[in-house]
């Protein structure tokens, strides 16, 4: 059994979790950077999972390109998709609005593992950016984002139970 992880990480959260599931999914998983994903290499696997990040409402523009360049593959093949972002009440829209609606109704698997962020990172705007939502959130009586890591269990047991088993 091969699984490939094609992912794009801007702050290393969505590669975090690309290889905490490399460990945790059984057989061979290959963790591949979107920029070193070659034409034709979806059919390689047995399962694919795509993955990216939200950064001002939107997915990084490699991985929605490589999806509509492979659209047509990916109606043949196995894959699963993951994002990380903060606002989680938004997951379902962005993932629509990343991969299209198509592509998601058809993963055999997707889920929204949350998000990190660090207020320290970044430039000015950023920052300032980050610190305002941290603070929104504490007023509004959530916790702070934070990687779900329970999803990312249950997300590898669901594949090792369905397809590597
Ligand atoms: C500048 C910036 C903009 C962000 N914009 C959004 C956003 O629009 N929606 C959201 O849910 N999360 C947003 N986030 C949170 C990120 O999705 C979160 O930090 C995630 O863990 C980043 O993953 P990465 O480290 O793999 O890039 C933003 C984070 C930063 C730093």
């Amino acid at each position: 059994m091969k699984t490939a992880i094609i992912y794009a990480s801007k702050t290393g959260t969505t590669k975090k979790v690309a290889e905490a599931l490399a460990e945790k999914i059984k057989g061979e998983v290959k963790l591949l950077p979107i920029a070193n994903v070659k034409p034709g290499c979806l059919l390689r696997y047995d399962f694919v999972i795509i993955a990216g990040s939200i950064h001002y409402g939107r997915i990084q523009s490699e991985i929605k390109s490589f999806v509509n360049k492979n659209r047509a593959t990916f109606r043949g093949i196995l894959y699963g998709l993951y994002i990380m972002c903060m606002f989680e009440d938004e997951c379902e829209e962005y993932m629509k609005k990343s991969f299209g609606e198509d592509i998601v109704e058809n993963a055999m698997i997707r889920a929204c593992f949350g998000g990190e962020v660090n207020p320290n990172e970044g430039n000015f705007v950023t920052k300032k950016l980050i610190k305002a939502n941290l603070k929104k959130f504490e007023e509004e009586g959530k916790e702070p984002p934070s990687i779900r890591w329970e999803r990312v269990d249950e997300f590898a047991d669901e594949i090792n139970n369905r397809i590597n088993k």
